[in-house]
């Protein structure tokens, strides 16, 4: 097989391998998707401030996150049901981000389990955790993360309830991570909410991740509340419809932050590109969902390694010729407002392909 050397041929081969089922579970979003398009709509607002005549032979785009060395400023973000994707399922991913060098969240409704995936990686994982049982469930499930190594729990809480994704429920099909859904146990996931926060602080002392976070107000409290990684997310714009790009959200929340806390972003990063813009905002390192599953669908694991390698020529090359050398030279200096230059949807980073339908 010809090797992979730019992202939209990733794309162009996921959607090829992905029967019309899959690739909406992997690309669709809540309601009129106008979330999912806005995340686009943010970061193809903002142009890059081009610096030049520097010194850039020397270029180095890794960083720290939970005490490890990403090789990238980027994680894989936790999605559900990733054998839907491709057989190997999540352990794919998690192979690639320790072959790559980069730190895999893991959902708890993905296949493999954890305890399954330990022992076939280097790296510390984050567990990522839907809260569906009370302060002993919730133990019980930190045990569990120890016990398989993992340096952070994340607790997901965009998802109070379950957004409405039309373009599953309009063919009646059912994603599995939506039939597993026990109403009595999801009534704790509703109900969750910052005093549950609180008593997990005092109860453990693992890293705490807290994911769905969008706004300065909510920011604080977590801070307040000693969360160690505030992470911007509106789950892809799965969840929340007519909700703010994530991008457009992200200097409000660093300034809330004030650098009490690490801060990660993820919603539509699928350049090089995408990922300096948030750096320069003030993220430590940006999770990447669609754009894994769609190197995971394209080759297994492979194809994640593929992406990342991808991904950092364009980090690289896109550092260079801003005429930076380490992220942390990158401030809301070098960036400014620009009118998009296409219409923004998932796949409109990658013009090159004819998605005829747009069949997504
Ligand atoms: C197929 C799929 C499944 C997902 N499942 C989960 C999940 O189980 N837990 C979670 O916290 N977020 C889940 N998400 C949201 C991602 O973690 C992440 O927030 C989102 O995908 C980021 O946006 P992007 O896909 O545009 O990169 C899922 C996303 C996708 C695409």
């Amino acid at each position: 097989m010809v090797e992979f050397q730019t992202l939209q041929e990733i794309a162009r081969a996921a959607r090829a391998t992905l029967g019309q089922n899959a690739w909406d579970y992997l690309t669709g979003g809540g309601e009129s998707e106008t979330t999912l398009k806005r995340n686009r709509l943010g970061l193809d607002s903002i142009g890059l401030r081009q610096h030049v005549c520097r010194d850039v032979t020397q270029i180095d785009a890794s960083t720290e996150l939970l005490g490890q060395t990403l090789r990238l400023p980027v994680c894989t973000a936790p999605m559900g049901s990733l054998e839907l994707l491709e057989p190997v399922g999540a352990e794919g991913v998690v192979r690639a981000a320790d072959e790559f060098g980069v730190t895999a969240f893991v959902s708890s409704l993905t296949k493999p389990e954890i305890e399954e995936m330990a022992p076939k990686t280097n790296r510390p994982m984050v567990y990522q955790i839907y809260v569906r049982g009370d302060d002993a469930w919730v133990a019980k499930f930190v045990k569990r993360a120890v016990d398989a190594g993992c340096n952070a729990v994340c607790f997901t809480v965009d998802l109070a309830l379950y957004g409405r994704r039309e373009r599953d429920m309009m063919k009646r099909y059912r994603p599995p991570t939506r039939q597993a859904g026990d109403l009595a146990a999801f009534r704790f996931q509703t109900a969750w909410n910052w005093d549950n926060v609180k008593r997990f602080k005092d109860a453990h002392d693992i890293p705490l991740i807290i994911k769905g976070i969008a706004t300065a107000e909510d920011a604080e409290t977590a801070v307040e509340l000693g969360v160690d990684v505030v992470y911007v997310s509106n789950h892809g714009g799965r969840q929340l419809d007519h909700g703010c790009a994530t991008i457009d959200v992200l200097a409000e929340v660093a300034a809330a932050v004030g650098g009490k806390a690490k801060i990660m972003i993820d919603g539509g990063f699928m350049r090089g590109t995408d990922v300096v813009k948030a750096i320069a905002l003030g993220a430590h390192a940006v999770g990447l969902g669609k754009l894994i599953g769609m190197g995971l669908a394209a080759d297994g694991q492979h194809g994640v390694v593929r992406t990342l390698e991808i991904l950092e020529e364009e980090i690289t090359t896109t550092l260079g010729l801003m005429g930076v050398t380490r992220l942390d030279q990158l401030d809301p200096g070098f960036l400014r407002p620009a009118p998009p230059v296409v219409e923004p949807d998932l796949l409109s980073p990658y013009p090159f392909i004819d998605f005829t339908d747009k069949g997504y």
